[in-house]
């Protein structure tokens, strides 16, 4: 029997699953590190594929010149921006690297972010901060480990340059307050830049209300995309006003020997080259969210991820590492005595697929409260409750011994 929630029949579960090739041989419990595709979007890239090796890839690309920019257009309805806003990546990481790269610091400058920053983005402050002599500050968290907001309004100084923080870490369910720090950046004019890498394609997302100037999200996670797909939002204003890093014969026309007139529009960002069948399964992938509604996933993912959460604090020798009061379906834990990579292994010997969190993901985080390696299960709205009691199930034998 397959438990629906409130927003899902039973009978909208079930098509969910026979649209999922992977869930007949899985219990997929790893949707923060890469969802199960669902059977459209595997369709569109492999057709696209096909038609490729059929009569050639630039011909492909023209033929389905409408489909390529419809992408976009998803992406934009996706956070409710306008298309001329959206660059296209291969993944989150280099689209957050288009919009911090292209940012100016000078000695002294300000860089305020959050204590589970993911390590891609701190690393990248750590090198600007060597190569210019910027200072990163760590915005303090409430007694629920939340991003404290008016402690980031006290810590607002002429220096700031840039708030640049992590929506949903990559650690467990915290959910950081996206909403009122744009609100703090707005009133300041400070840029901000938002990693919703975990957040996309689990929750409704709309940067008019969050007041973000630049957004960044990943594919493969919880829109169910295919790998290498990602994407960069930079409001319109700001776009104009920034040169990227580094530019190539898309983003810019060599308009004469010794000048270039960048793109008006966030492509400004991308290079010549991109993997168009991976592109054109994330604009499917989109889609399928949307017509789903992201507030029916949200709650689907918080009834699925409660129970996961409730059925772990109810077996001794299991401690679960959430911070924060509403929380994302990211769930981590440990068991006493075992390590983590073990668990995942005799998880995966059991036909379940969870991930392993380690410290240096998130290491400020990891630090600051001691955390060891922790098993990471990421339930979506295609998981049931019968797929979550057996985990338990199994978690609860682990403990016992
Ligand atoms: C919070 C967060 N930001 C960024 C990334 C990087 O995403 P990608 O691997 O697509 O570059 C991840 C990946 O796990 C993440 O969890």
């Amino acid at each position: 029997m397959i438990t629906p929630s409130a927003d899902f029949s039973e009978q909208d579960i079930e098509r969910l699953r026979a649209d999922t090739p992977g869930t007949q041989n899985r219990i997929h419990f790893n949707n923060a590190g890469a969802a199960l595709m669902p059977r459209p979007v595997i369709d569109a890239v492999i057709d696209y594929l096909r038609r490729e090796g059929d009569i050639g890839g630039y011909e492909t690309k023209a033929e389905r010149a409408g489909h390529i920019e419809g992408v976009y257009d998803s992406v934009a309805r996706l956070i409710g921006a306008g298309s001329d806003e959206i660059a296209l990546a291969e993944n989150a990481t280099v689209a957050w690297q288009w919009a911090f790269y292209a940012q100016t610091f000078r000695p002294g400058d300000r860089i305020l972010t959050t204590t589970a920053e993911y390590a891609a983005n701190y690393l990248a402050y750590l090198q600007v901060a060597k190569r210019t002599g910027a200072v990163i500050d760590t915005i303090p968290d409430d007694e629920a480990g939340v991003l404290d907001p008016a402690a980031l309004e006290r810590m607002i100084d002429e220096r700031v340059r840039l708030i640049a923080i992590t929506w949903v870490p990559t650690n467990g369910g915290l959910i950081n307050p996206a909403q009122a720090v744009g609100a703090i950046a707005r009133r300041h004019g400070i840029p901000y830049l938002l990693d919703a890498c975990q957040a996309v394609g689990q929750m409704p997302i709309d940067v008019q209300a969050i007041g973000c100037d630049m957004l960044t999200a990943t594919g493969r996670k919880f829109l169910r995309a295919p790998r290498g797909t990602g994407f960069l939002y930079m409001r319109r204003d700001l776009i104009q006003r920034t040169e990227p890093a580094m530019i190539d014969l898309f983003g810019a026309e060599w308009s004469g020997p010794d000048r270039y007139i960048l793109r008006p529009d966030a492509r400004r960002f991308e290079s010549w080259e991109s993997d168009y069948a991976a592109r054109e399964g994330l604009g499917v992938a989109i889609d399928y969210a949307l017509e789903l509604g992201l507030d029916r996933i949200a709650t689907r993912n918080r009834y699925l991820s409660s129970r996961l959460r409730e059925g772990l604090a109810d077996i001794d020798g299991v401690k679960t590492f959430d911070l924060g009061r509403e929380l994302a379906s990211i769930v981590t834990f440990a068991i006493d005595g075992r390590e983590a990579n073990g668990v995942a292994a005799l998880l995966a010997s059991q036909g379940i697929n969870v991930s392993v969190s380690v410290p240096s993901s998130t290491l400020m985080d990891s630090i600051k409260r001691g955390l060891p390696s922790l098993v990471r299960v990421s339930p979506h709205y295609y998981n049931t409750v019968e797929e979550i009691d057996r985990l338990l199930d199994i978690i609860r034998g682990l403990t016992r011994r």
